[in-house]
Parts: structure tokens; C-alpha cells; sequence
């Protein structure tokens, strides 16, 4: 991106004081700051003298209205010395100074610990592009902007935000060209290589210092560059649209994330068989084939909740067509699945087949609901179906076009929707010419944006079907928002180890950035997979919260089942493993939907104070509790989990581990992964062996209780509900709050409920252990519970 011939806007005049903040005269433009609430301001500048107020679609809310009906403080002073040419404004948590002349900004919290300051000139421009510059210490460290490579830590590198189809070399090219032959950014198969296909302008500034955390978001979708490599300032550019920031006070990362899913929406509570094994293949299966692949995992006792389909299954590669010979009845193969547990998903691209005489071709060209070029012709691309046009998803006619579309689609017995190629990918043909809404926009407005839109419509479509469902969208790409709408997963990666190790700072990237439903390809998805990469991603994918195998077309075999029986072992041990932990991973998603904390989430996140997690991304945690070390090298038998201060116990054996904040050595042969409970918690988990989660309530539910090792309370919670419909939202649910109490020798452990019950309730007891002490009375208790609240004590050894 451009970096010379920009012009600073200085002098801020004809200041004044508005209902929600202040309007400044910026030279030819205005400039404007809005109290959203105490802890969090919203800056924008104009561009040709007015304000865009809705840059794109990433708001859930229009937050001074919702702030306003949520009753929160908005309450601000402001005092204008104009002779000192300074300003500032209060709020009952930050302090905004501006300088009124060079237009410079410091942004701190009541304790003058800093959320955010200009450095050098606060607002540039150049044509379309604008840029701005922010003060940083030179070890502070950056945190999110959604899914990219490397380590967690985005400091000391740059970053472009420009969704891409990383492995189409005409997609990735220019990105890859940018660096010299052996940079690994040259490389589109490195875990270097940036841009990715998601892209989320908001980031976590962690203060060196302090330790406190403090957030950007800038709503803009265009092209958008962040850069983290100097060592006193960040450098962040957009090459269109308007200036619009909203500055996160923190100090806590969970604060920041919590108000940032506030204003740009968080992940719906997902079906419940969503979160369990899915099996994917990019292969030209057949009807009996499908059947005969769900027959096998029953077989060899595989649970499993879904099969997809990938594009084969397509007559031509035409969007929501089947191809008859290969699938001769639909309906009964769904059913029959369906009666063994198991869902169906399909693909869905956003490219539809230039195909005069095709129907969804042809109602697309009759609405106008395609993507036009400036000169008003439909634009083509090339997908895999050849010349390709593509829904106009910036137009709302178009989006309800295509959830029509899926509605009818899914009509048959369909599960969920499967958006792939949605940067949106054009194969060999420039994006650049395809415009938007009627052809009024340029394709950089709406680029970022069009998987999100897209998942949009697709969502309103499944509403329309299956009004009284909760939908599942899986999608490549993304903008902020997409959490609304769909899970991602990280595209196409490599059956690498280095790739194994990838999707931990990557997922927890995404997840830090509001996307928390991510996971990645079990296996890798090009290349093939060996028996022991296999083994060791489908143990540390498990303990992921999207958990599907999937690979290309023209590889091996890479089922659970195809790599021999020690392998199979394996694969079987890991998948039952997640069922086992559904309660918990259930609940830890309810938790998500509720306010934004993640689901597979760094250390730093919940130990954000403690510097040696600052750079630690070989491990994370799933959920509150449970602490992930996977193995992502060849031949390893131990491995280093570093344990923050506390007391830790070993999932696999029950051995408690002091940490007093430091890494232990941790066997892992082959058949296990280093896994590790928080003290003080309550792991609700299913006692009974399932295939999948399909029809299933139990009648138990085992609570594994982790001694506290020192006096405290410690808060543990569980969701029961029926997993499928939204009246869990409306108090359908059976929530239970368990507090565990250490004092001396006695630890208790209460529970308190609330939530009406549902009809499909039939829980009739809990399987009570208590782990990492002997109790006087035993350390299993079967308690009779139908969803009341109880109280028990154990008496240990002090
Ligand atoms: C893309 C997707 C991949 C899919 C393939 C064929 O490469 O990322 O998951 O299998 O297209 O549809």
C-alpha cells in the first residue's frame, strides 16, 4: 500500500459540543467524537464533508441506541481552552486530551494508564486512501485481527486485510511477489504467508508496562493494511471509505472482547450435533457410497454426527442442483442417514453457472440480482463450474433471493450449508471489475464483506425453512460480524506438521477477534497425511471447537479408520473424548454466545497479567478450565506444557500438578495429548458412550470435581437444553451454577439452578467425583437430581 504523498488534515476549529460528544471543522472535513458508553469512544472523520454512518454491515446494534436503551453511563464533560488550543473530554473511565492545532490525541483511563494516542500527524490522506498512526511501547504486544499466520503476537510484522483464496496463485500472487524468493511470505503454503481469506480490523494493544489491554476497531471494509513493525508507533491504512474507530478501554482483554461482540454481534447458540464429529471429503462419492461410509464409522465405532458433501455431488457444478445419477433419491438416502444419527451438509459457492436455461441462472438474470461490471453487464468469473456469475449479496433483494434458494434446498432433510470460495474467489479473472448493489459500488467496498453478506441471506433462507431451528453455516471466508451468521474454518491448509501447529495461533487469533466457532482441517486438507500427523491432529482437533476431517480430491484416504488399527485407536479415543466433554464444550458455548469470551482461547486471555503467556502459542484453553498442550512434531514422547501459578490436574490420571508458574515436562506418547484441569472445577461430562449427539438426552450426567488446593470458591457451570431450537433463549433450559468451596479440610460443592425445563429433559442423576483428594465419605457420590439445586461436603485429609 502506498506510503508517500499523503497529506496530514491539521487544525481543528469551530469546536462544539453535541449530545454525544464533539464536532470539530478538520479543514474541508469534520471531525467527530461519540461517547458510546464510559469505556468506549467512537471517532470519525468525514469524507467530502459528510459522514458515512453505516461503512459496512459489521454492527449488530447502532450502539448509542442500544447503549441508550441499556441504560449505561454515557455521561461526559468537556472543557474547551481554545487560548491553550486544547481540549478534553471526561468520562466516568477515560480522559480524551486533543490538541487542537496539530489535531493530536492522548486517550487514557482514569489512573492515566494509556488506551490509545496519535503519533505524528493523527489523520492522512492520499485520494482514496487514508491513513493513521498510534504510539506503542517498543515491547508492547498485539493480540487479533482475525485469522492470519504465525504467532499470536502480531507485533514486529505487517499485515494486509484483503480476503484471498491463499492457494490460487492468482488470488495470492501479488502478496506473494511482494517479498524475495526465499522470504516465507513468498511462500503461500508457509505460515508466514499473509493475506488470509477472513479479515478483521480490530485488534488487542497489550501496554508492556501495565499489562493492560486496550482495543481498536476500525469499521471499514476495504482494502486495509496494519502495520506493527516499527518500534515506537502502528501504522494502520485503508485504500477507501471513511475514517471510523471505536477505541475499547479495557483494561481487561474479556472487557474489550466483550464490548466488541457487543457491537459487531456473537456466535448463535449452534445445534448441538454442530458441535460434534464431522466428516468431510472433496470426492465424487455416490449415494451408496455416502451410505456405506456412515455404515463404517457405526462398524468400527466411530461416533460421528455428520457427513458432508462436496462439490461432486452437484450436477455440473450448478449451485443447488444434485447430480441424479450419482444421487437417485436424496430423501431416502437423508432419512436413512438420519435414522443412524447422522445429518447431511452440502456445499454452497457463491458462483453460479453462466447457463442461460438454468433456472437459478436465469431467475438471478431476471431480478438483476448478479454483480455488474461499470458498464452494466453481468461479471464472470471462473469458478469450478467454468464462466461463473455472481449474487449481489450488498443488495438485500439479492440475499433474500438466495435464502430462498438454500430454503429449498435444505427442504429435502439438509442440515447446514457449507460456504466455500466466498473471498470471493474468481479464479483466473480480475475481482476488481465486479461491482455492487446494482452496480452503484466499487468492488473494493464490498470485497471483505461478501462472505459475510452471503452468510447473511443463507442464514435468513434456513430461518425460512426451518423456522424453528437453529442454523449451522460454515463459511471460508469473513469480515467482523460473520460470528452472526456462520462458523469458519481456516481454509485450506497442508497435511504438515507445521501446519498442525498453525491452527493454535490462528484459531485463537480469530477467536480474540469474535469469531470463536473455528477450527481447521483434520488432517490437512492438500497433501497427504501420515499415520502419526494424523493421529496427533485428531487429538489436539478434538479439542477444538470445530472439529471436521476433511482433504482433497485425488489423496489418500485420510478417515479415521485409514491409517491400520493403532491409528484407529487413537482417532476413536480422541473423537469419544469430545463427546465425552459435550456438557462441558456445550456449555462453554453458551457462555460464548452470552458475552463473547472465547471457546479455544490463549493463555494470555485468562492469564493476561502473567508475562511468560505473553508469546505462548504451543498450547491454549478450551473453555475456562481445561488446558490443551498438543503435539505438532514428529517422534515426540514429552513435551513442555507451561502451567500458570495453581494447581493443575492431569486429565488422563488425575495427578495434580504445582505450577508455581512454569513449564513442566509432560509425557505424551502417541496415544495421548497433554491435558490439563484448572483446580476448583466442575467438568460436566456425558457417562455414556454415544455415536453421535442425535436424539440423545442422558439420564446421567458425571461431574468430575477438581480438589482446590488452597481455601477459595470456585464457579463452574452447566446448560442443559434440547440442543436444537431457540427456546433455550427464552428459558427452555435447565442452567445449573456450581460453586466449590475449600475451607480447611472440608470442600463443599453447591449447586443452584434456574431455567423453566424443557420437554426433552430425562436427566435423573449425578455421577459426583471428586478428583485430587481422599474424602472421609468416598470419593464418589450418586446424587438423584432432575435439575435441582443440592449442596454436598467432603471431608479430606488437610
Ligand atoms: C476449496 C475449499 C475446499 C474444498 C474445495 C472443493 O479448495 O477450500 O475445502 O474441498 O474447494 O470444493
Amino acid at each position: 500500500m502506498q506510503e508517500s504523498g499523503f497529506i496530514s488534515l491539521q487544525n481543528l476549529t469551530d469546536v462544539r459540543v453535541t449530545e454525544n460528544g464533539i464536532l470539530a471543522t478538520l479543514q474541508h472535513e469534520q471531525f467527530r467524537v461519540d461517547v458510546i458508553k464510559a469505556s468506549l469512544l467512537r471517532f470519525k472523520i468525514s469524507r467530502g464533508g459528510e459522514f458515512d454512518e453505516t461503512p459496512t454491515h459489521a454492527l449488530a446494534i447502532e450502539p448509542i441506541a442500544a447503549a441508550k436503551a441499556a441504560g449505561v453511563d454515557r455521561a461526559f464533560e468537556v472543557e474547551l481552552n481554545e487560548a491553550a488550543g486544547a481540549l478534553t473530554l471526561t468520562t466516568s473511565e477515560l480522559v480524551l486530551k486533543i490538541q487542537l492545532k496539530q489535531f493530536a490525541f492522548t486517550l487514557s483511563r482514569l489512573d492515566g494508564t494509556a488506551v490509545a494516542s496519535s503519533h505524528g500527524p493523527a489523520y492522512r490522506i492520499l485520494n482514496n486512501d487514508w491513513s493513521i498512526s498510534r504510539s506503542a511501547g517498543a515491547l508492547d504486544a498485539v493480540y487479533g485481527l482475525g485469522e492470519k499466520t504465525g504467532k499470536q503476537n502480531r507485533r514486529g510484522r505487517d499485515f494486509h486485510l484483503w480476503n484471498t483464496d491463499v492457494l490460487n496463485p492468482n488470488a495470492s500472487g501479488e502478496f506473494a511477489q511482494a517479498h524475495a524468493g526465499t522470504h516465507p511470505r513468498s511462500d503461500n503454503t508457509s505460515t508466514e504467508f499473509d493475506p488470509y481469506y477472513v479479515s478483521i480490523p480490530f485488534f488487542h494493544h497489550q501496554d508492556a508496562v501495565t499489562g493492560h489491554v486496550s482495543g481498536s476497531f476500525i469499521d471499514n471494509g476495504y482494502r486495509g493494511y496494519y502495520d506493527f513493525t516499527a518500534e515506537d508507533h502502528f501504522r494502520i491504512a485503508f485504500s477507501g471509505g471513511q475514517y471510523t474507530e471505536y477505541f475499547f478501554a479495557g483494561p481487561s482483554m474479556a472487557d474489550v472482547l466483550r464490548d466488541y461482540t457487543w457491537l459487531t454481534g456473537r456466535t448463535q447458540l449452534p445445534p448441538i450435533w454442530a458441535l460434534g464429529y464431522h466428516q468431510c471429503r472433496w470426492n465424487n462419492y455416490s449415494q451408496q457410497d455416502v451410505l456405506d461410509l456412515a455404515s463404517k464409522h457405526r462398524e468400527l465405532d466411530i461416533p460421528v454426527d455428520t457427513l458432508w458433501l462436496d462439490i461432486d455431488y452437484m450436477d455440473g457444478y450448478r449451485v443447488f442442483t444434485w447430480n441424479k445419477e450419482q444421487f437417485p433419491d436424496v430423501a431416502a438416502m437423508l432419512e436413512q442417514l438420519r435414522s443412524d444419527g447422522i445429518r447431511v451438509i452440502t456445499i454452497i459457492d457463491p458462483g453460479v453457472k453462466f447457463d442461460p436455461g438454468y433456472e437459478v441462472f436465469d431467475s438471478g438474470l431476471e431480478r438483476n440480482v448478479f454483480c455488474l461490471t461499470e458498464g452494466g453487464d453481468v461479471y464472470i468469473g471462473q469458478v469450478w463450474p467454468g464462466n461463473t456469475a455472481f449474487p449481489d449479496f450488498a443488495n438485500a433483494e439479492a440475499r433474500e433471493w438466495w435464502g430462498d434458494l438454500n430454503a429449498r434446498h435444505v427442504e429435502s432433510g439438509i442440515a447446514g450449508i457449507w460456504n466455500d470460495m466466498n473471498e470471493p474467489a474468481t479464479g483466473d479473472i480480475s475481482p476488481l471489475p465486479m461491482r455492487f448493489d446494482r452496480g452503484q459500488f466499487s468492488h473494493e467496498k464490498y470485497h471483505n464483506q461478501y462472505a459475510m453478506l452471503m452468510a447473511m441471506g443463507t442464514e435468513q433462507g434456513l430461518r425460512k425453512a426451518m423456522p424453528n431451528l437453529r442454523t449451522f453455516i460454515l463459511s471460508r471466508a469473513g469480515s467482523p460480524g460473520i460470528q452472526r451468521y456462520a462458523a469458519n474454518w481456516m481454509g485450506d491448509n497442508m497435511s504438515r506438521w507445521d501446519h498442525l501447529w498453525l491452527q493454535i495461533p490462528m484459531a485463537t487469533g480469530l477467536s480474540l477477534s469474535g469469531q470463536s466457532f473455528v477450527g481447521a482441517d483434520i488432517g490437512g486438507f492438500a497433501e497427504n497425511s501420515s499415520p502419526e500427523l494424523f493421529a496427533r491432529w485428531i487429538q489436539a482437533a478434538a479439542l477444538t471447537p470445530f472439529a471436521r476431517n476433511h482433504n482433497a480430491a485425488g489423496l489418500i484416504d485420510q478417515y479415521a479408520f485409514a491409517f491400520g488399527k493403532r491409528v484407529l485407536d487413537i482417532a476413536r479415543t480422541a473423537i469419544k473424548l469430545r463427546y465425552t466433554l459435550m456438557p462441558y464444550l456445550y456449555s462453554a458455548f453458551v457462555r460464548c454466545t452470552e458475552d463473547g469470551s472465547p471457546i479455544q482461547r490463549p493463555l494470555i486471555f485468562d492469564y493476561q497479567y502473567d508475562e511468560a503467556v505473553r508469546d505462548l502459542d504451543t498450547q491454549y484453553l478450551l473453555g475456562e478450565k481445561l488446558l490443551v498442550a498438543p503435539i505438532f512434531e514428529p517422534g515426540i514422547a514429552k513435551r513442555g506444557v507451561y502451567l500458570p501459578a495453581g494447581t493443575w490436574y492431569n486429565w488422563h490420571n488425575g495427578e495434580a500438578v504445582e505450577s508455581a508458574g512454569e513449564t513442566h515436562g509432560v509425557d505424551a506418547p502417541l496415544d495421548t495429548i497433554p491435558l490439563f484441569v484448572k483446580e476448583g472445577s466442575v467438568i460436566p461430562t456425558w457417562s455414556e458412550d454415544v455415536k453421535s449427539t442425535a436424539d440423545y438426552q442422558p439420564v446421567e450426567i458425571a461431574l468430575r470435581v477438581y480438589a482446590p488446593s488452597s481455601d477459595g470458591e470456585y464457579h463452574s457451570m452447566l446448560q442443559e437444553d434440547d440442543g436444537l431450537t431457540d427456546s433455550a433463549l427464552t428459558g427452555a433450559r435447565v442452567r445449573t451454577q456450581f460453586t466449590v468451596t475449600r475451607s480447611g479440610a472440608s470442600i463443599k460443592v453447591t449447586a443452584a439452578t434456574s431455567g423453566a425445563g424443557f420437554p426433552e429433559f430425562r436427566r435423573e442423576r449425578f455421577r459426583i467425583q471428586l478428583i485430587g483428594a481422599v474424602a472421609a465419605e468416598g470419593n464418589e457420590v450418586v446424587l438423584d437430581n432432575s435439575g435441582n439445586g443440592f449442596e454436598i461436603g467432603f471431608s479430606i485429609g488437610a
